[in-house]
C-alpha cells in the first residue's frame, strides 16, 4: 500500500496543475454537479468539491483516497464497467460502512500503471472559443499547439470480465457509500472527469459513450490518459530496455498506453462537441525532477519475473537516476474533452 500510495501521489504532483488548468478553463458554475472517476488519492475530487456544489467521487477501490472531505463531496465505492447512472435506489444507512474502513476486493491490476507528467505543455482545441483556458499553462520553449479538426469512429472493447459476460448493476448493489443529504444523487453531471482510468479499462471504447450519457446537455466530459512513446527511440538504451518491458507488462494488464491518442474523435464519435486536447509532458530522471521512479520500482520484480528485465538492468537504473544528467521523456499526458450538445 505504502508503494501505491507513493504512485498516486507522484502522479498527483506531477500532473494536478496541469488538470485543474484544464478544468477550471471549462468554465462550470459553482452549482455544478461533477462525476470524479478513478479518483485515486483524491487530490481532484477533493479540488473539485472546493469550487462546486455537488461532487460524486467513484471508485471501485476507494481504500487509497486520501484527500479532505468537504460535505459538498460523496465517495461512491462502485466499478465503473458495471455501473449505471443514476442509481435507482439507495441501502439502508448503516448497509455500508465508511469505505475507507472497508477492504476491497477489487483487483488493482486495472490501476497499476499510470502516467508520469511534468513540465512542459501542449494544447489543441478545434473550437478555441469554447475551450478550457488554456493560455494559463507555463509558457515552454517546446510547447506545441494543434488546431486538429476531428472526425472519429466508435470503437467497443472490454476489461476485468469480457464485455458479453459484464452485467450493469446499480449503484446500490455495487455498495454507495455516502448517502446524499438530500436523498438524491444527480440525475446526470454537468462535468465527468477521469484520469488514468480508462487506458487501463479493456472496456474504454464502451465507456466514452456511457460516460457522455451520464452528461446534462451542455456538460463536459474530459478524460485525460497517458500516451507512451516509442521506448526504441530513447536514447539510453538501457530505457529502451526498461520502458519497453514497462508498456508489456501493461498490455498484460490489458492497458493501452498509446489509446489516448484517439481520445477527441471518440468524444466526437460519442456526439459531443466543442472539442478539445492539451497534454503536458512527461519527465523521467534529471534529477530532483525525476516523476517516473514511483512509476517503475513497484513493477520492477514483475518485470524480472518475466523475464523482460536482468538483475544487472535494475542496478543501471538506479545508479542512472542518481547522475542529473539522465533525462529522458518516456510519455506525455493528454487530456481531451468534449461538451454534450444543448
Ligand atoms: C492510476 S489510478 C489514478 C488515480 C487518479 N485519477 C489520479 O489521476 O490521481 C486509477 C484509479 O482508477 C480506479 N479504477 C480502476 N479501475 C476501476 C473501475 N473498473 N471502476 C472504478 N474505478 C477504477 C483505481 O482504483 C484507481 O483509484
Amino acid at each position: 500500500m505504502a508503494a501505491e500510495q507513493q504512485r498516486l501521489a507522484s502522479i498527483q504532483s506531477s500532473v494536478d496543475t496541469f488538470s485543474q488548468s484544464v478544468l477550471s478553463g471549462l468554465g462550470l458554475t459553482a452549482e455544478a454537479r461533477c462525476l470524479e472517476v478513478g479518483p485515486g488519492a483524491g487530490s481532484i475530487a477533493g479540488w473539485l468539491a472546493t469550487r462546486h456544489a455537488d461532487v460524486v467521487a467513484v471508485d471501485k477501490d476507494l481504500t487509497t483516497f486520501a484527500a479532505p472531505r468537504p460535505t459538498t463531496l460523496r465517495l461512491l465505492q462502485a466499478d465503473l464497467t458495471t455501473l449505471t447512472w443514476p442509481p435507482t435506489r439507495h441501502p439502508p444507512p448503516n448497509a455500508s460502512p465508511p469505505a475507507r474502513h472497508r477492504s476491497s476486493d477489487a483487483s488493482d491490476q486495472a490501476c497499476r500503471g499510470s502516467s508520469d507528467a511534468s513540465d512542459q505543455a501542449c494544447r489543441g482545441s478545434s473550437d478555441p472559443s469554447d475551450q478550457p483556458a488554456s493560455n494559463d499553462q507555463p509558457a515552454s520553449t517546446d510547447q506545441l499547439t494543434s488546431t486538429d479538426q476531428l472526425t472519429s469512429t466508435d470503437h467497443a472493447a472490454s476489461v476485468d470480465q469480457p464485455a458479453s459476460t459484464a452485467q450493469p448493476t446499480s449503484a446500490d448493489q455495487a455498495g454507495l457509500v455516502d448517502q446524499p443529504a438530500s436523498g438524491e444523487w444527480p440525475e446526470a453531471f454537468d462535468l465527468i472527469h477521469a484520469r488514468f482510468v480508462l487506458c487501463h479499462l479493456p472496456e474504454r471504447d464502451d465507456l466514452i459513450s456511457r460516460l457522455a450519457g451520464w452528461l446534462v446537455p451542455g456538460g463536459w466530459l474530459v478524460i485525460t490518459d497517458p500516451y507512451q512513446l516509442p521506448a526504441a527511440t530513447s536514447p539510453y538504451p538501457l530505457l529502451q530496455r526498461l520502458l519497453a518491458a514497462y508498456e508489456t507488462r501493461y498490455g498484460k494488464h490489458g492497458t493501452d498506453l498509446t489509446w489516448s491518442r484517439g481520445l477527441p474523435a471518440r468524444l466526437a464519435a460519442a456526439g459531443l462537441t466543442n472539442l478539445g486536447h492539451a497534454g503536458q509532458l512527461g519527465c523521467l530522471g534529471n534529477g530532483p525532477r525525476d516523476r517516473w521512479r514511483p512509476l517503475i520500482e513497484p513493477v520492477l520484480p514483475e518485470l524480472l519475473d518475466l523475464g523482460l528485465i536482468t538483475p544487472d538492468d535494475v542496478e543501471q537504473w538506479r545508479t542512472a537516476l542518481a547522475d542529473p544528467a539522465f533525462v529522458d521523456i518516456p510519455q506525455f499526458t493528454l487530456a481531451a474533452w468534449g461538451r454534450r450538445p444543448r
